[in-house]
C-alpha cells in the first residue's frame, strides 16, 4: 500500500451502492475516516435538489421547470467529522434534507435523466483524484464504473425500517410500519427506474449486513481495500 518513492499510500476509490437503509452512510463515513479517505454521500445531492425544487414548488413531473431551476441550484459538500455539510445556494440544509417527506420524494426527481448527468458530473468531478469513497445507487454502475473496489450492501426490509426508525423515531412521528411501507416504495422506484436503476454491479462485493453490526461491516470492507491495494503492487 505505500509508495515508496513517494512515501505516500496509494489511494484508490471505493465505491458503496445498496436500498435505502443498508447503512451505506454510516459505513461509508468510517470507512473513509479509517482510511484518510474523502466521503461523498450522493442522496445527500438527489435531496438537496428535492429539498430546493419542493421549496420553490417544482414539482418531479414538471421537468422543464425542473431543469430551468437547476440552472439557479449550486450544491456544496463539505467533509465534515461526524457529518458531512449539505449548501445550497449558500444556505446550510444539512438538517432540513434528512426528513421522510424529502426521503419521498427524492426517487421522483432522481429519475430525471438530465438532473442525473448535472449530479454525475459533480460526483465525477470530486473522485478525479482518487481516495474517495462514494455511497449511492449507481456508483458502481454509472457513475465510477472504474472504482477499484465495488461494494453493494442490502439487508432485508424489515431490519433497514428497524434501524430507521432507531435512528429518527425521537424526532420524527412515524411507525415502524410506515417505514417499512416507504422502504419497499422506495425500493421499487429506484430499481424500476429507466436511466441508472439500483443494481449490483457485475463486478462488486455483495454483503448482506441483516445480522451484521457497523464495525464489522467497515472491518470487512478496509479488508477488501487493504487486499486491492496491495495486490496491486
Ligand atoms: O441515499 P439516500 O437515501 O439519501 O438517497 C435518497 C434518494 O436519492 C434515493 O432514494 C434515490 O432515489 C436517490 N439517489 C439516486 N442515486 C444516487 C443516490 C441517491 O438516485 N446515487
Amino acid at each position: 500500500m505505500l509508495n515508496a518513492q513517494q512515501g505516500t499510500l496509494d489511494k484508490i476509490n471505493i465505491a458503496i451502492d445498496g436500498p435505502a437503509g443498508a447503512g451505506k452512510s454510516t459505513v461509508a463515513r468510517q470507512v473513509a475516516k479509517k482510511l484518510s479517505y474523502v466521503y461523498v454521500d450522493t442522496g445527500a445531492m438527489y435531496r438537496a435538489v428535492t429539498w430546493f425544487m419542493m421549496g420553490h414548488g417544482i414539482s418531479a413531473s414538471d421537468t422543464d421547470r425542473v431543469l430551468g431551476a437547476m440552472k439557479e441550484l449550486h450544491i456544496e459538500l463539505i467533509p465534515g467529522e461526524l457529518t458531512q455539510q449539505v449548501i445550497v445556494n449558500g444556505e446550510d440544509v444539512t438538517s432540513y434534507i434528512r426528513t421522510n417527506e424529502i426521503s419521498q420524494h427524492a426517487s421522483s426527481y432522481a429519475k430525471i435523466g438530465p438532473l442525473r448527468s448535472v449530479l454525475v458530473d459533480m460526483q465525477r468531478q470530486m473522485a478525479a483524484s482518487k481516495g474517495v469513497v462514494m455511497d449511492g445507487r449507481d456508483i458502481g454502475t454509472h457513475v465510477l464504473p472504474q472504482a477499484e473496489l465495488k461494494i453493494f450492501l442490502t439487508a432485508s426490509v424489515e431490519e433497514r425500517a428497524q434501524r430507521r426508525y432507531q435512528e429518527i423515531k425521537d424526532s420524527q412521528q412515524i411507525t415502524l410500519e410506515q417505514l417499512m411501507h416507504d422502504i419497499a416504495a422506495r425500493d421499487r422506484q429506484d430499481e424500476q427506474r429507466e436511466i441508472s436503476p439500483l443494481v449490483c454491479a457485475e463486478d462488486a462485493i455483495s454483503l448482506d449486513t441483516t445480522s451484521m453490526n457497523i464495525d464489522e461491516v467497515v472491518d470487512q470492507i478496509i479488508d477488501y481495500c487493504i487486499t486491492k491495494t496491495d495486490g496491486a503492487k
